[in-house]
């Protein structure tokens, strides 16, 4: 028998793509949201309305204000608005939560130029309880389940299970890392600001080291814990990736599960791509990528050449190993090959960047920007993406430049290791070149085999093939979703 259960599913981030977004997040919140309600769930998106938003879609405003609390104190609540936009038959709603003081006066999502936002745990407190009040008055007969994304939504876990009564400590929840590097930490005073009951403060909630560790309280209160990829979801049982909370998460090992994720393949897509110089498909890619690497080199000031040219796109945080990539720069270069890199970050990182187009300033160029626009073109006019991180929960670098023909070179970890496969291009097999650990030297011998490759034309063109051809839609992942993990936690078995 095929039977069908539309399912309600409140989703809370504190970045959605087209509306703000500073890295992956966004794009992952967005992309299993619509391919939820492509599949015919009901998906309601709660993010904050920052100063920073885009809001270019058509939008309405909810009639009169959702009161939201925070803390213990009688003048503890706060009257947010939401601003709507809906698309798939309203389907998917996108509820974006208003609030001047602490989201629309803000030049940033976590912080600005002057640096981090000093109040960020209100802030994200706001958001996550808002987000139950919203999905309350938007499904006033009930949801399913609640799926919460990082630090910033994991008091809407926290909130549901233990302080808004019987009937809401039974939804269940989901809780995704997208990155454990961020945990939310804070002292002990936040708790009642926050309005979080004291006996939540033992080891085995929220404290983590003398502090309250958000992340760690979601943990161990969803009744799932899902990460991007499943080998992460291996690595950050043990210490070495774990980031203090291995343990913990062990302890937790039967209820965290990893799913890759995917990419929105329409707005991904190099034969219908208004940003790139010249559109192509499995078919003519070969002259396309040349018309857009021509078109590259010339935008980045470096001179037309068929030599193997690199591209790296990145925010320029340690994680991401740019250093290591630096390190490689003068050997590769030293065997004719150019390179692109854009991002933003760390400025010890920048500035390292500067001095390597300085010093290599024929071939190397350096963007010092967050520009998506500028990101598809690199991966439309790149023959390699590189990607060398020291982890990676999932990474979608390497998934859009395949989806563009450029064919990665990344570190054996995470998402990386699950969505690249080494290249043969003897067997005809495989999508990239793999460093087998995030070191100078590793990555130097995955470099230094993708410059071979490049060499042996008909590989070449194959291999890029591969990568054309993979498939990375959400989809299938949203399916898994469904079945792995929404099924599980809210169908009696
Ligand atoms: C974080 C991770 C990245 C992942 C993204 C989306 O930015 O660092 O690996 O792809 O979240 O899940």
């Amino acid at each position: 028998m095929i039977w069908f259960h539309a399912m309600r599913i409140l989703m809370v981030s504190s970045e959605v793509e087209t509306f703000a977004r500073s890295g992956g997040l966004g794009d992952v919140v967005l992309g299993l949201s619509r391919a939820l309600a492509q599949l015919g769930h009901e998906v309601c998106v709660v993010t904050p309305l920052y100063g920073t938003t885009a809001l270019d879609r058509p939008h309405h405003y909810w009639y009169g204000t959702v009161p939201v609390r925070v803390g213990w104190g009688r003048g503890d609540v706060r009257e947010v608005g939401v601003c709507e936009i809906s698309e798939l038959d309203g389907r998917l709603r996108f509820c974006l939560l208003t609030d001047d003081y602490l989201f629309g006066s803000r030049g940033g999502i976590y912080g600005d130029v002057r640096g981090t936002f000093g109040d960020n745990e209100v802030r994200f407190a706001t958001l996550s309880r808002g987000a139950l009040e919203i999905a309350a008055r938007l499904w006033p007969d009930g949801f399913d389940v609640i799926h919460a994304h990082d630090w910033h939504a994991a008091l809407s876990v926290i909130y549901a299970r233990t302080t808004m009564g019987e009937r809401w400590s039974r939804l269940p929840s989901v809780f995704t890392i997208h990155n454990l590097a961020y945990q939310g930490t804070l002292g002990e005073e936040a708790l009642d600001r926050l309005g979080i009951p004291r006996e939540l403060m033992t080891w085995r909630a929220l404290l983590h080291e003398g502090n309250v560790n958000l992340l760690k309280g979601a943990v161990a209160l969803a009744d799932l814990v899902t990460t991007v990829s499943p080998t992460y979801a291996e690595e950050i049982q043990a210490p070495a990736d774990g980031f203090g909370l291995d343990w913990f998460l062990r302890a937790h090992a039967d209820k965290l599960i990893g799913l890759v994720n995917g990419i929105d393949q329409d707005r991904f897509d190099p034969a219908t791509d208004s940003r790139i110089a010249a559109r192509f498909g499995v078919h003519d890619f070969a002259a396309g990528k040349w018309e857009n690497k021509r078109a590259l080199l010339q935008e980045m000031d470096l001179e037309e050449s068929d030599a193997p040219l690199f591209g790296c796109v990145t925010r320029l945080t340690d994680q991401k190993g740019i250093d290591l990539f630096v390190e490689t720069l003068a050997a590769i270069v030293e065997r004719g090959a150019n390179v692109v890199i854009v991002g933003t970050g760390d400025r010890r990182l920048e500035e390292s960047l500067r001095r390597a187009q300085m010093r290599f300033p024929e071939s190397v160029a350096v963007r010092i920007a967050f520009d998506s626009a500028l990101a598809q073109r690199v991966y439309a006019g790149s023959d390699f993406i590189v990607v060398p991180s020291r982890f990676e929960p999932c990474g979608l670098t390497q998934l859009y430049a395949m989806r563009y023909g450029s064919v990665p070179v990344v570190t054996d970890v995470g998402g990386l290791h699950d969505t690249v496969e080494p290249a043969n291009t003897a067997r005809s097999e495989g999508t990239g070149f793999i460093a087998v650990r995030p070191s100078v030297f590793d990555l130097l011998v995955a470099l230094e085999d993708a410059i071979d490759v490049y060499a042996d034309r008909l590989g070449f063109q194959e291999l890029r093939l591969r990568c054309l051809r993979r498939d990375s839609s959400w989809e299938n992942i949203a399916h898994a979703y469904v079945q792995q993990i929404y099924a599980r936690i809210t169908s009696p078995s």
